[in-house]
Formats: structure tokens, sequence, C-alpha cells
């Protein structure tokens, strides 16, 4: 027996306050770093409780099993209630972490608002994708044209009413307006009062075959109201070509109207008058609206007016720069914004071009 060695009750006391100690002091511990220093202090390798351990050899022969076990006993015991308070710790902590991060999955969304193609533009894709199956490309002009181009390149002469100024936006010299006297420009510049100067213009810079379809803004001096706007859109078509007739020209408006339309739609053209066609016609579809039994929509008739066309005059022709005797062409130009207020059964031009969300909103499944 050395002096260092308690004897066998000295021992058991010596245990049973380190394993209260570590016990109190483990459920004082707040988190699972003090745990596991505690740990550390009591059962690591120069711990209190494992010096406890070693110092069993040097008991006295006969005490050291009863010793030994009750040691280990109270390793075991410290050991568990460590784990337990680790457990219980981190279960704590991880219920703080989800109750701090939790998600309301009751919670109304905050939804993200998406834009979406303005009802004129979806239109206007249509009438491209279809005018690109028959193997037209796209054309664009300015939407500031000179008066020769608007008018006398198509055989529009100057005393024809559309050229009053009450049809026609002319752009002002320039400070006649601050001066108080507005006259219009000198170079004879206007805002183009349809798409066909754009016919001039392809003819011009592009060689014969021509297949273009030309879209664009144009403006004329209206009193708004539901039908009339002062500035509109209109998607014009020229063809150009050796050989070409009024035939391809009622076959491809005819399988136009069945593709904008659907299979069974009903057509028909009528004689009508441009000075920039001969002859002109007036190409009509069934109405929409009632089918053709008559309604105000196409005012009893059963027809409704889409667009005009005709084949391209042989001064126009000459003017873009073709013989008449060896090319002929056909033209045609339609309203885009009727075209869309037919399609979706809207009763006033204004509203395409308003700002009220409630209208357009209506159209963003983008057709
Ligand atoms: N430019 C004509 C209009 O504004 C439409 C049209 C185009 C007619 C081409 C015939 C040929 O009404």
């Amino acid at each position: 027996m050395t002096t260092k060695t308690p004897p066998p009750d000295a021992f058991a006391d010596a245990l049973a306050a380190a394993r209260a100690d570590a016990e109190g002091r483990l459920s004082a511990a707040e988190d699972v770093a003090a745990v596991d220093a505690l740990s550390h202090e009591v059962l690591g390798r120069n711990g209190s409780l494992t010096a406890l351990l070693r110092s069993v050899g040097e008991l006295p022969v006969e005490d050291r099993p009863a010793a030994g076990q009750a040691a280990n006993a109270a390793r075991v015991a410290i050991e568990t209630a460590v784990a337990q308070r680790l457990q219980d710790l981190s279960s704590g902590e991880l219920d703080a972490r989800l109750a701090a991060e939790a998600v309301d999955m009751t919670a109304p969304g905050s939804s993200r608002r998406a834009g979406h193609l303005h009802p004129l533009w979806t239109v206007e894709r249509d009438l491209r994708e279809i005018f690109h199956g028959f193997g037209f490309e796209i054309f664009e002009g300015p939407e500031i044209e000179t008066e020769a181009l608007n008018f006398e390149l198509l055989n529009i002469p100057a005393d024809h009413p559309a050229r009053d100024l009450w049809d026609t936006l002319y752009l002002a010299e320039a400070g006649s307006i601050e001066a108080g006297a507005p006259r219009p420009a000198d170079d004879g510049s206007i805002l183009r009062t349809h798409t066909s100067p754009v016919q001039i213009r392809a003819m011009r810079s592009l060689g014969a075959p021509i297949r273009v379809l030309m879209p664009g803004r144009c403006f004329r001096y209206e009193a708004v109201d539901a039908s009339h706007g002062f500035e509109f859109f209109q998607v014009e078509g020229l063809v150009v070509d050796r050989d070409t007739s009024m035939a391809d020209l009622k076959w491809m408006l005819e399988e136009f109207a069945r593709a904008m339309y659907g299979e069974g739609t009903a057509t028909r053209f009528r004689p009508g008058y441009y000075p920039f066609t001969e002859p002109s016609v007036a190409f009509d579809i069934g109405c929409l609206v009632c089918g053709g039994t008559g309604c105000p929509a196409c005012k009893h008739s059963g027809w409704m007016t889409i667009l005009g066309a005709g084949m391209v005059h042989p001064t126009v022709l000459r003017n873009g720069g073709f013989d008449p005797a060896e090319y002929q062409g056909y033209a045609f130009g339609m309203g885009l914004d009727r075209l869309t207020l037919l399609r979706h059964g809207i009763g006033d031009l204004r509203y395409l071009l308003g700002a009220d969300l409630r209208f357009l909103e209506q159209f963003s499944d983008g057709r």
C-alpha cells in the first residue's frame, strides 16, 4: 500500500465525488462545446476519472476488483450522461435553428410579374410567319417619308383628297412653330400616311424577283374615335416578277385568309380603287362575329373587308425602276389594328395604344 493511494472507502468517495461533479457540470453546460470540454477534462487521457481508474492498480489486491468495477461503472455512467447531454443540446440547437429558419408553407406566395407580347405584335408576328411560309422577307421603310414617295411616285396626283392637310401630318419648317406661323417643311417631309411608299423603296433597292412584307406605323390627321386613330399600323405586301397575274394575287390572299382565320373561311373580292394598283380590289372574309348571317359588326352584310390590293400600276413599276412590259407585280395592304380588333372581338381601337394594364393583361397568353 502506498501513501498516495486512498483507502478503499476514500476511493469510493473520490469516485462518487468525481461523478457528481461531472454530472452537475454536465447539466449546467449550455452548448455542445462546453460538454466536449468537460468530457475531455474528466474522461480524456489526462482526465480526472482516468487518473482514478489508473490508481486502481495501486490499491490492495483484494480491493482492486470491486474498485475497478465501481470505477468502470462511474466511467460508463459519465459517458452515457455526456452522450445524453450532447444529444439534448444538439437537438435543442436543431430545434432552435428549425424554429429560426422555419418556412411557412401556407403563406401566400410572392409572384414575379412577367411581361408579355402586345396583342398588335402577336398579330403582326402571325402575319410575318404566314407570309414567311410564302417566301416573303421583311422590308421596312421610315416613318418620316417624303411627299414624293408617299404620293407622287405612287401615282397619287397633287389634287388627290388624301393629300389634304386634314389627312396628312406635315413636318413643320424648322423654327416656324416657335415663330407662331407654322408651315410645312420645304423638303416635303411628312409622317407617312400608309406603308405603300415602302413599295417604291423595296423596288429601288431590291432586284426582281421581289417578295416582301412591309409592316409599319402610319399616321393620319384624324379625329380619334373608336375606329380611327391618328397613329395606326399597316402591313403591306409586294410581289414583283415576270408573269405574275391577278390569279396569283387571288390565290395568295385566299391562302392567307385560311391560314389566318381557319380552313373554312369564306372569302370574296370586290372591285376597288387605289391610284397605285390597276385593277384594284377589296378583299373580304365572312364575318367573324356572325359567320355570314349578318350582324352589327359587319353592318348586316355578312362580310368584313380586311385589306386592299391590286396589280401594281405600270407607272408605279416604272417609278420603282422596272419595265412594265417585262415585269408585273401585285400589292396588298392591311390595317393591323383592325385585324387585331377582329381577332379578339375588341370594340374600340383606342384600347390598343392606351396604357391600361387591365386591358393589356388579358393578352398575357401571347395570343
Ligand atoms: N395603301 C392602301 C391604304 O392605305 C392599301 C393598299 C396597299 C391598297 C397596297 C392596295 C395595295 O389603304
